[in-house]
């Protein structure tokens, strides 16, 4: 994900703007570029590739005295990641950086262009700064044209704007992306997509709200939201940079789970549009010729894909099948041309999934892939890839990439199925996907309520996730979670399978997580549940509706679909697993044994 530092005060820039986008390379991106204005000169580099590169261009570089600098690492969504689409874009005297998708670009750009404006890049950012000097051009103050040029934009953005028209000032901007500006006492200014590049440097800081813009320089800060100037709120910035990099949160597992409802934003993010999907990335791929899907994956993914098998069915009416990757590999598959061969890796670099992709490649299927790291080996040799935007994913145990793993492939079963289900039934589809990042905005109260029943589940002779239909694999993931970092025995199994087998090992200290949603096959889920409860198994029941055979219950709100209530209960075995493995005192983040790309066979 791109990553954002500015700078005003009379430090060296180079090493504060570089440092800085160092303590957001955890983040991802495959750009970078910096650009510093001093003494009405403005002096910019870009890289593509890593960060090592931006430090060589800029090595006889230094910037002493009084200027402003900013500075991004760019995460490539509209457009490659070449080094003209990195930022800095520039027009002819200012220079802009940006986070976030601009959804109304195109028109911007063809009105522009129209006017004689010659683009460089083909991103979306690069409108904001074209836009702004139109304004300032036709005769408005710098600030009335940065107001301007921010009013006509509609997206995602994080915005910092340096032009030679203002140049003792950085204009600002922030709506559903992160950024935050921190001060001292020796009057130097510092903004930041987090405040890991702030950390040691600033002391108090300003997290903007969605909305907010405005301009700052040495002296003051002036923030607007709607034309109406408003009141700077400062808090203390803590000074710990482990504590910044996971953001207060105990583990990185913690925080990625706390981000799934930014990064679900960020997989949504342009790909809707006028309520359809638009996904321009399969766009050269013809599925009216395809009359299977065959999912190919391992592990967290393997479970995104038998999810969305489901999905494929119901929505695109598609036959679809999936396979483990070790498994597709030496089984002699029967491959046929109208299969889309698809793969779901959220490092790309995964063995068994890479030469799973390398066998249909050769039996000549298209391929298509979703993955989380763009420039992976996967997306390199794929026909099509839909990136999940998920940022790094520094925990072991993948939680944020599979909950955008699962999003991006129900877009993609809403692409395919556009034409095959009535109108009424696509508009619920797309409100409800719509919902989904606020669905997984972690109740802290529900949090707090997990923890608390954690220290009951720390023994027993183990555990069965159970579900039906998408709960099913969701109960093959909260299972898997589990034993990952608790390294306590789980299996998810479908609800009503229970009884042809396992059912036999049921006592008061088998524990069954019951996922039991109101809008999939409640009665049936109940029974087996039931079932269990009749041989005393302990239920934890995760519901809507008050189950009165639960020994603990978790309530759920009462959703519309079941995504929603998938996505929902998918947040509470993720915190199950996280607070039974830190009252067991293990290492959340790296559980033995197991590694986060596993690249050999
Ligand atoms: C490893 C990781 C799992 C992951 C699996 C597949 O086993 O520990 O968390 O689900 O690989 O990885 P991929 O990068 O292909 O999704």
């Amino acid at each position: 994900m791109c990553g954002i530092v500015g700078y005003i005060g009379k430090r060296e820039k180079r090493e504060f703007l570089l440092d800085g986008l160092k303590e957001l390379e955890y983040r991802g991106y495959d750009s970078a570029g910096i650009a510093v204005l001093h003494q009405n000169e403005i002096n910019y580099f870009k890289a593509s590739g890593k960060l090592d590169n931006l430090v060589e261009k800029t090595k006889d570089f230094r910037s002493i005295g009084f200027g402003l600098g900013i500075a991004h690492t760019r995460w490539a969504t509209h457009g490659k990641p070449t080094e003209i689409n990195a930022h800095p874009h520039w027009g002819e005297f200012s220079f802009v950086i940006h986070n976030g998708i601009i959804e109304n670009y195109m028109d911007i750009k063809k009105d522009l262009q129209s006017e004689g404006v010659v683009f460089l890049s083909q991103t979306d950012s690069e409108v904001i700064v074209h836009l702004f000097e139109k304004f300032v051009n036709l005769g408005f103050e710098p600030e009335t044209a940065f107001e301007k040029t921010i009013a006509s934009l509609k997206g995602a953005y994080a915005i910092l704007l340096i032009s030679k028209v203002a140049s003792q000032k950085i204009f600002f901007a922030k709506n559903a992306v992160p950024l935050i500006i921190g001060k001292n006492e020796e009057d130097e200014l510092f903004f930041g997509s987090s405040d890991a590049p702030l950390i040691g440097f600033a002391s108090e800081v300003i997290y903007l709200e969605d909305g907010t813009y405005g301009w700052a320089n040495e002296k003051e800060i002036n923030l607007y939201k709607d034309s109406k100037q408003i009141e700077l709120s400062f808090k203390l910035l803590n000074s710990s940079k482990i504590y910044a990099q996971k953001d207060g949160y105990r583990f990185f597992m913690e925080k990625e789970i706390y981000e799934q409802s930014a990064v679900t934003s960020e997989t949504l993010m342009g790909r809707i549009k006028d309520e359809k999907v638009y996904l321009e990335e399969v766009e050269n791929l013809d599925f009216s010729k395809i009359d299977e899907i065959k999912i190919c994956a391992c592990g967290t993914s393997y479970h995104a894909a038998l999810t969305s098998s489901y999905l494929f069915e119901r929505i695109s009416k598609i036959r679809c099948s999936v396979e483990i990757a070790s498994e597709f590999r030496y089984k002699k598959p029967l491959l046929t041309q109208k299969t889309l061969f698809l793969v779901i890796s959220q490092s790309g670099e995964t063995a068994d999934t890479l030469e799973a992709l390398k066998m249909a490649k050769r039996a000549g299927l298209k391929t298509l892939s979703i993955c989380n790291v763009d420039n992976s080996s996967i997306v390199r040799i794929s026909d099509a890839t839909i990136l999940t935007r998920a940022g790094i994913e520094k925990g072991v145990a993948s939680t944020k990439a599979f909950a955008t793993q699962v999003l991006s492939l129900w877009l993609l079963a809403l692409h395919v199925g556009s034409e095959k289900i009535d109108e009424n039934e696509y508009a619920s589809e797309i409100k409800a996907m719509r919902s989904i990042p606020e669905v997984l905005r972690v109740d802290e109260k529900i949090h707090e309520k997990i923890h608390r029943l954690s220290k009951r589940y720390l023994h027993g002779h183990g555990f069965f996730f159970i579900g039906r239909d998408i709960f099913f694999p969701l109960a093959l993931e909260g299972a898997l979670k589990l034993k990952e970092i608790s390294y306590l025995h789980a299996e998810g199994y479908p609800a009503g399978e229970m009884k042809h087998g396992p059912i036999a090992l049921a006592d008061s200290k088998l524990f069954t997580i019951a996922l039991m949603p109101q809008t999939m096959l409640y009665e049936k889920t109940k029974s087996n549940v039931e079932e269990l409860s009749a041989r005393d198994a302990t239920i934890l029941a995760i519901s809507p509706k008050e189950f009165e055979l639960a020994d603990d219950f978790i309530k759920t709100a009462p959703h519309e679909h079941p995504m929603s209530e998938f996505f929902e209960m998918m947040v509470i075995t993720q915190l199950l697993a996280l607070e039974i493995s830190i009252r067991l005192g293990n290492d959340v983040d790296m559980p033995r044994n197991l590694a986060k790309s596993v690249t050999v066979e």
